[in-house]
């Protein structure tokens, strides 16, 4: 299969649309040659709630982002996924062989991927299966059993789905501007493709990527991930508490909080005051800066716990040696490593998005990271698309001796 070398990510989030188109140069180094950001419009907690609205920011974006590059570049799109319909397990899947033991080929790696996805009803969407470990006649921790002599192949994948009427209004209004879908990728994976050092994976690691309709949560373990989930939580609640604690409209609490906010006041001298300008015919208010910061360190708090308790839920018992790393817009928040620390311990970091080398400087915030690691994505993982359903013949050549393996399925994790 040849290359592809341009690259297009689409990010849809609650607050913003973000398409960054790239291209893989002779040295294979990534360029970004087009950035297009848009407004958000009809997106509610990362879920499209008003389809024209979403398309046209959809197409205000790809048209800017486009505009620097041309058209005609564009094989397909790489696009995130987010909402609290995103849910992950993890199965195991076993193939064995009855006579000696004989060579595992990628070919039979790849049907077994295939055969480990579930069997969802038709309200529900595969987006990933991931492989996580093999266990090779019994010796488990294997991470690429091919080329190996065996009997018994054994392999763990982590598996995300989500809702398919919501990926179907995702997929349609990318593909209204004449750019085919390659493939959907959920948020936290790809922030972490652009974030994540190869030790944190293997370590172990919680990456949050905090926007502003939804906290997407992936949990890595011994270098794959583990669980991932979506909280319909975000960045927009803390502006609405302040809006709503200083009765100020919503736009000036988002500028109030970007600028003065902080989530442990703690930290902000009791002497410190701010002034809220006079809006709506009210006079301008002075407040303790303390004082307008505690609103949103109750949120955030709120946001830690809930993070805490879907981890634990999943199976976490303690914070895992790479700790917890956040990203997405809301990581900038002020106060955020410091109150992290306070309530978990270990070591929280704010990731900001790389991988890329001469990111365009708009792009280097943490809300960027998703776009940024969907086009790392889209890299790896070229030549996957998006139905992990079988396609017709393509088990051809492999079919006589897969018939001589039996598989059998666990389901290890819900
Ligand atoms: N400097 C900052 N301090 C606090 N919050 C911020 C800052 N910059 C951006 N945000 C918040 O980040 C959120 C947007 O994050 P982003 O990841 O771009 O969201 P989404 O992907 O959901 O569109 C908004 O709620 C915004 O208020
Ligand atoms: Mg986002």
């Amino acid at each position: 299969m040849a290359k592809e070398v341009f690259y297009t990510a689409v990010d849809i989030g609650t607050s913003k649309v973000c398409t960054i188109v790239a291209r893989v140069g002779t040295e294979g180094e990534l360029k970004v040659l087009g950035t297009g950001i848009a407004p958000s419009q009809g997106v509610q907690k990362g879920c499209i709630e008003n389809i024209e609205e979403v398309k046209e920011a959809v197409r205000a974006s790809i048209a800017e982002a486009q505009h620097y590059v041309g058209k005609g570049t564009n094989p397909g799109a790489y696009v995130v996924v987010s909402g609290a319909h995103i849910s992950s397990l993890n199965v195991k899947d076993v193939m064995q062989h009855g006579g000696d033991p004989v060579s595992v080929t990628p070919q039979q790696l790849h049907q077994l991927i295939r055969s480990s996805s579930p069997q969802l009803d038709e309200t529900l969407e595969l987006l990933h299966v991931i492989p996580i470990g093999y266990a090779v006649d019994g010796l488990s921790g294997v991470r690429n059993p091919a080329g190996l002599h065996a009997n018994q192949v054994e392999m763990e994948a982590h598996i995300a789905m989500g809702d398919a009427t919501i990926i179907k209004n995702t997929v349609k209004v990318v593909e209204a501007n004449r750019i085919p879908v390659n493939s959907l990728v959920v948020q936290s994976l790809a922030s972490a493709e652009a974030t994540l050092t190869a030790d944190e994976r293997e370590m172990g690691a919680i990456l949050v990527d905090i926007g502003s309709g939804t906290t997407d949560i992936t949990v890595f373990q011994y270098g794959s991930p583990w669980f991932s989930s979506v909280l319909p939580v975000g960045g927009s609640q803390l502006t609405r508490d302040l809006a709503v604690a200083e009765r100020i409209p919503y736009h000036l609490a988002e500028e109030i909080k970007i600028k003065w906010g902080n989530v442990l006041p703690e930290l902000i001298s009791p002497e410190e005051e701010v002034v809220i300008p006079s809006v709506q015919g009210q006079p301008q208010q002075v407040v303790q800066r303390q004082m307008l910061c505690e609103p949103l360190a109750l949120r955030m708090y709120e946001i830690l716990k809930l993070i805490i308790l879907r981890v634990t839920q999943a199976g976490l018992t303690r914070l895992p040696d790479g700790g917890l790393i956040f990203t997405g817009g809301s990581a900038d928040m002020a106060g955020l490593p410091e109150l992290t620390e306070k309530v978990l311990g270990g070591p929280v970091r704010i990731a900001y998005p790389g991988g890329v080398t001469g990111l365009p400087t708009q792009l280097r915030r943490p809300g960027f990271s998703a776009g940024v690691g969907t086009l790392l994505w889209g890299i790896k993982h070229q030549g996957e698309r998006r139905s992990y359903r079988e396609p017709e013949g393509s088990t051809r050549g492999y079919k006589s001796l897969l018939s001589k393996f039996k598989r059998t399925r666990e389901k290890v994790a819900g």
